[in-house]
């Protein structure tokens, strides 16, 4: 690891008063909620900074800020050509995907997700009104025989479209198992949408967390059927930690999802954060040497969960994530019963979000998105504690 930014130790962090921060008793340690604990990017910080000392701390302005930086980050990064009339601003991905849904489905539709799959998606269906469809991810091997990890399941994507489904919100990368879904199914997806004419609303938030070995493609770059049927939402809250500040993007690349959008309220704007969109311009347009230097960090710091894992608790079941700073751990060989997350919670002191949030039994999702000097910790907490 070539890092030399400095993580603040545990004491400083505990300064902090965000929800990772100020959701556990203080002699826990909290690797759940998806915060990262690295100092903010100083491009970021400054234009805060900056915006602070000019208390310049009211609404959102109407300008072609944000957008003009979400379609220059994607095209050097991704090679993804976005029209920056099509970004339209909303406060955050939870909002935008609500928002979206609204306009396309009608209460009782049905509408797919892939379990595993992050806890609100079936939330924001629900607060439509209309009815969450499951397609879990497969391990299934593929037709010709080839065995590989976690993906899409298209045949049962197809059959949920083929009975009426309207729309499927495709996680990409896929929390909580940081998978970077390959080209491949992303184009078979939109075949599939197109055939059944299902919308989907590609949730690409952890996009810049993407890890060395893998490539993000996204979904609305891969055909023309993924641009009649899709929407895309793209934020800097993941990749350079600005959740709290509030701003994101839905991107549409194609008139017939776009309409959905120009319904959106005009008062979306003023429902932004102003200083959210203040640091995510700053992030998208000056922020990848910080970027780098977390993708390092992560990188490193998945392979030493693994190491940790195999060295102290070799019957749990780890494969470091392709994206982000999400592990997905089966711990069900251990015998600690259908919620280990609960367990380590009482015995450890170490808090991890239960498999349960996503629909699994003897799972637990670990944030790495810390010191390795942390993450180290943890696992000696849980196999120190007599929890073993
Ligand atoms: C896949 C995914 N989508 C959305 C969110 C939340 O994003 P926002 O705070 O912009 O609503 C998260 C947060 O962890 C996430 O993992």
């Amino acid at each position: 690891m070539s890092s030399t930014f400095r993580i603040p130790p545990l004491a400083e962090l505990r300064w902090r008063r965000s929800a990772k921060w100020r959701t556990f008793p203080h002699d826990v340690l909290p690797l759940p909620v998806a915060e990262m604990d690295f100092p903010l990017a100083e491009p970021v910080a400054a234009a805060l900074h900056r915006a602070i000392r000019h208390s310049d701390t009211g609404y959102a302005a109407p300008t072609a800020d944000l957008a003009k930086a979400v379609a220059g980050y994607a095209h050097r990064t991704w090679g993804w050509l976005i029209d920056p009339e099509s970004a339209y601003t909303v406060a955050d991905v939870g909002i935008g995907i609500v928002e979206t849904l609204r306009r396309i489905v009608a209460p009782g539709d049905s509408v797919v997700i892939s379990p595993p799959v992050y806890e609100p998606f079936s939330w924001w269906v629900q607060e439509v009104g209309a009815q969450v469809v499951e397609a879990p991810l497969t391990e299934a091997p593929l037709a010709d025989g080839t065995v590989r990890g976690p993906r899409l399941d298209l045949d049962a994507l197809e059959r949920a479209f083929a009975r009426g489904a309207r729309a499927y919100l495709l996680c990409s990368p896929h929390n909580p198992l940081g998978l970077v879904h390959p080209r491949e199914d992303l184009v078979a997806l939109a075949e599939l949408a197109d055939q059944y004419g299902v919308f989907v609303l590609a949730d690409e938030i952890h996009a810049p967390l993407v890890l060395p070995g893998a490539e993000f493609v996204p979904f609305l770059s891969v055909s023309d059927a993924a641009e009649r049927w899709g929407f895309s939402f793209l934020s800097a809250s993941k990749g350079w930690n600005l959740a709290g500040l509030k701003a994101a993007t839905i991107i549409t690349a194609d008139p017939a999802p776009q309409r959905y959008v120009d319904r959106m309220s005009p008062h979306s704007l003023y429902r932004t954060g102003h200083l959210g969109v203040i640091a995510t311009v700053a992030a998208f347009n000056d922020g990848d040497p910080w970027l780098t230097e977390v993708l390092d960090v992560l990188d490193h710091n998945r392979i030493l969960l693994a190491e940790l894992l195999r060295k102290n608790l070799p019957a749990a079941r780890y494969t470091p994530p392709q994206a982000s700073f999400l592990a997905w751990i089966d711990f069900r060989a251990l015998g600690w019963g259908d919620d280990p997350a609960a367990r380590i919670l009482d015995t450890a002191k170490v808090a991890l979000n239960s498999g349960h949030r996503y629909g699994f039994s003897g799972f637990a999702r670990l944030n790495f998105g810390c010191a390795p000097e942390t993450l180290t910790e943890a696992v000696t907490r849980i196999t120190g504690s007599g929890v073993v």
